[in-house]
Formats: C-alpha cells, structure tokens, sequence
C-alpha cells in the first residue's frame, strides 16, 4: 500500500467504531426567538471586593536608595562616556573601561558603597550598555518559561505554569525601549513610534513580541517566550504525566508512520513543544521544510530548512508571508513541512501539501477542543477569500488530516494533552471525529493539583492502522492501544 498521494476520494466510508463517534455532532438549532421584553429586575450590586495584595517574588535583592543611585551615577558615565568607542570594544574592554570611569564617578560624587554594592552596580550598569539590562538574571534562569514586562515598573514572571510578578524594575520606559531596541535590531528589525509592533528572536532563540507606545498606554510592553536550553523530550512529557507510557509511544507511532497532524491547544499550552517532540520521529533521511513567524523549533534531523517569514517593511512592502513559504516549499523537494503556527490563509495550501505527497506535515493551531481547530481550519480558509463550497472545504479536512493532538494548559498551571482524535471522514456535512485517547480529570489533591488519567476509547484498529503497518509498526501500535487504561 503507498502512502505518497492522497486525495479526497480516497478516505474510506467513515465508519465510527466507538459510541462517542457514533453520535453526529447535534446541529446547532436555529437562532432562538428573542424573549419577551420583561422589565429588568433591580439588581443589588454587590460591594467591590478588595483586590487581593499581589505577591512580589524578590529575584534581585536590590533596594530603592540602590536604584536611585544607579540612575545618578549612570547619568554622570552617559554624560562622559563615547558610546559610539565603546561599541568598536570587545565585552571585556568596554568592561573594563566602564570599571574605570564607574570607579570614578563613585569617588568624585562621594557615593558610599560596600565593596559588594559596587560590584553589582558595575554588572547592572554593563547589562545595561552592552546587554539586555534588568533582564539579564531573568535570562539566565532556565526555570523561566515567559518573560513579560509591562512597562519599566511591573515584571512578570512563569515558572512551573504559574505567573508571579517580580521585583525587577528597569530605570525608566527609555531604558526599557532602549533594549527593546537592542534586542530587535539584532535580527534585523526596528520598533519605533512608526512601527510599534514587533516580532524578533533572541539570538539564543527566544521569541520576542514588542508593543510599544503609544499602543501600550502603559509603557514599552515586552513578552519572551524563553528559549529552553534542555528541550523537552516525550519522556519529559510523561513524567510530567503531560501524558501517560501508552499515549506517548501512540504518539512515537503517529510521528514514524507520516500522519499529517494539527496540534491544537490554547497560548503557552505547550503546542510547539509537543511540534517539536513529535518531529523527533522523523527519520534522519528525510527532506523537512519548518516555516515559522519566528523560529523556535530545533529538529535534530540532519537534513532541515528553517524558514522564517518577513513582516512589510517601513513603506509596507518586502512582505513574505507564511502563505508565500508554504507554496515556496512545494517546490523545494520537501518530503514533510512543519508549520509553527497556522492562523490565516496558509491553512488552504498546508492542507494541499498534505494532500500532494508530504505525508507526515504538521502544524499547531489555537483552537480549545479537537472539533473547534477543524472549525478554526475551515473559517481559516472561508475568511482567506477562497471561494470554496464548505463541503469541499470539509472534504479537504478529512482527505488531508490525519490526526489531531490536544494540549491545555490546567488551572494548577500543569500541561496535559488532552485528546488524540482522529479525523474519520464526512457523513454527510459532518466531519466525524473519533477520540483514540483522552485526559479524564477526576480530581484536585490537597495542594490543588488537578488529578486525572489518559483514558483510552476502546478502539482497537484506528483509521492510521494501515500506515502504522506500511512501517511495521501495527504489533506495537496494538500493544499501545492495549496498554491505554
Ligand atoms: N508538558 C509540559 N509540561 C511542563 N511544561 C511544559 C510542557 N509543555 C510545554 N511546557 C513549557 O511551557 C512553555 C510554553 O510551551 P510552548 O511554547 O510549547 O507553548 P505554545 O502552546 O506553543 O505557546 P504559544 O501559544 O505562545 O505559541 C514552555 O516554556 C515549555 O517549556
Ligand atoms: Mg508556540
């Protein structure tokens, strides 16, 4: 059995094996009548509550008198020093010249400082010229999954899915634009009062987005994405119990045998994570294409092109969009392309590259359930102005995608993937969707930890058995689906 073409025609009568399937998906009933206008009850309004006092995590020991000074002896070094000499030095020249002339100041403007105070004014004030400020112990922290910064007073942080407010505080909003700045300019873009919106990457590879005033009303606005040294493996994920033994060697399986798959999830629900675990699976021989907004995806295969798209430039041209990649890809030999992000009008040419030959192409959508990514694919496609009739669109869905992986991020801040569903066919209008596994949330613990299991549906064959077979892999793919709870 070859696997190279697919197409429409081809999937096999939708034959729903498991009860939940069975079930067409109920349509929604026409627009209710408006209820009869009643004259609204006068409604208590309750006190305002108080706001509960937000909890500050001390990441630098730094006191108010220490950023007072900081900013008095910063303004006498800008007011000496050549920025321009300094940036033809080396890091630990310009260092050293810093040093001195710090060294300087403090004894002219008879500043008393400890031999320590003075150490840690010299690392900040070096952060600050020559790296990225404020920032720099959050960087260094591989604990830190988001980095968000609204304006020079408020810092945010996530550590183990929960969002703390920090202490770190930059000098004053032109501070923090200056190395908003820096960080962009690195990869070649700008963010100024003409453009205030800006995506960059770090060059470790941190995604950076940067709103700046006057859209941000409260200052330069700074959101990274951190860059994880140590990416997270499969096996992570089980530990984490982001997914049972089982769940994650059906996912090893769907990876070796070229699905196509959606991996569908809310922000920061771990989506390109689990993009990234699963090309893991993906055989060193094999030509990969990743097209990105901004790249964050590190395959390990040898044989990988990166692509990353341009935003307009000043004059509103130069624009390369995911759109243009996708088609660039078709003629770049691929045998699979990977999506970072799907979100507009590239949803319609993922799906033909799909169909045409690059079996085992994935992307990630926003979409909270299985059922609303392909809902999300479909007014994807209707509101890129491709005049399709919604059962060819639907028909496309089905002949395209395999399988679709959902992630979420729980309110105790723990990541789960919560569906593995398979795309069966279309009865009639209906996509029929069937679950192979999913997250059963069946408790909290005293700690307020969410307590659950991946649950397997009983299916024994699923639509993706004859691919798993084409690779030798049904004995295990049936020993998985065995092992499922
Ligand atoms: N299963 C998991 N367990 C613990 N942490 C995880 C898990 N999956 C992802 N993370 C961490 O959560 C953060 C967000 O993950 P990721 O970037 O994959 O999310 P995303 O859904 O792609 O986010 P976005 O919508 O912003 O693109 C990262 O720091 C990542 O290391
Ligand atoms: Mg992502």
């Amino acid at each position: 059995m070859a696997f190279g073409k697919r197409s429409a025609g081809a999937i096999p009568a939708a034959k729903p094996t498991s009860p939940a399937a069975a079930k067409p998906p109920v349509a929604k009933p026409a627009i209710a009548p408006p209820p009869k206008a009643e004259k609204p009850k006068p409604v208590a309004l309750k006190p305002p509550t108080a706001v509960k006092e937000e909890k500050v995590t001390k990441v630098t020991d730094r006191s108010e008198e220490y950023y007072a000074t900081n900013t008095t002896i910063f303004n006498a070094l800008i007011d000496t020093i050549d920025l321009g000499q300094l940036a033809q030095l080396d890091q630990d020249s310009a260092r050293e010249e810093i040093r001195d002339i710090v060294v300087e100041i403090i004894a002219i403007k008879n500043v008393v400082m400890s031999i320590s105070e003075q150490e840690h004014l010299l690392d900040d004030i070096c952060n600050d010229l020559l790296g990225y400020g404020p920032l720099e112990p959050l960087l260094a922290r591989d604990d830190i999954a988001d980095i968000m910064v609204n304006g020079a007073d408020t810092t945010y942080i996530e550590v183990n899915g929960k969002i703390e407010r920090t202490n770190i505080r930059f000098r004053d909003n032109a501070q923090l634009m200056n190395i908003c700045q820096r960080i962009v300019s690195q990869v070649g873009r700008r963010v100024d009062d003409a453009s205030p919106i800006c995506d960059a990457r770090l060059l470790d590879g941190s995604r950076v987005n940067v709103i700046a005033p006057p859209l941000a009303i409260d200052g330069p606005t700074l959101t990274i994405r951190k860059f994880k040294k140590d990416k997270l493996k499969l096996q992570d994920l089980v530990n984490f119990k982001s997914i049972s033994e089982p769940g994650a060697e059906i996912l090893r399986i769907i990876g070796h045998s070229r699905c196509n798959v959606l991996i569908s999830g809310g922000t920061g629900s771990g989506k390109t994570t689990l993009l990234n675990c699963l090309t893991a699976f993906i055989e060193p021989g094999e030509r990969v294409i990743t097209c990105e907004d901004s790249a964050e995806l590190q395959l390990q295969q040898p044989h990988v092109v990166r692509l990353e798209t341009r935003p307009p430039n000043i004059e509103g041209s130069g624009e390369i969009s995911m759109r243009d990649l996708i088609k660039n890809c078709l003629r770049m030999r691929t045998e699979r392309i990977i999506v970072g992000e799907v979100r507009g009008p590239e949803a319609f040419d993922l799906l033909q590259a799909m169909n045409t030959g690059h079996d085992g192409s994935m992307g990630t959508l926003h979409a909270n359930t299985p059922r609303e990514a392909l809902s999300r694919v479909e007014s994807m496609i209707t509101m890129g102005g491709f005049t399709l009739p919604q059962k060819t669109i639907r028909e496309m869905i089905c002949g395209s995608i395999d399988l679709i992986v959902q992630a979420s991020r729980l309110r105790d801040g723990s990541r789960r993937i919560m569906n593995v569903t398979e795309v069966m066919g279309l009865e009639g209008d209906t996509i029929v969707l069937q679950d192979i596994l999913k997250y059963e949330i069946t408790g909290e613990d005293d700690d307020g930890k969410i307590i659950g299991t991946h649950r397997g549906t009983g299916i024994g064959r699923p639509r993706f058995w004859d691919r798993a077979q084409y690779y030798n892999l049904e004995k295990d793919l049936a020993t998985a689906l065995d092992a499922l709870d």
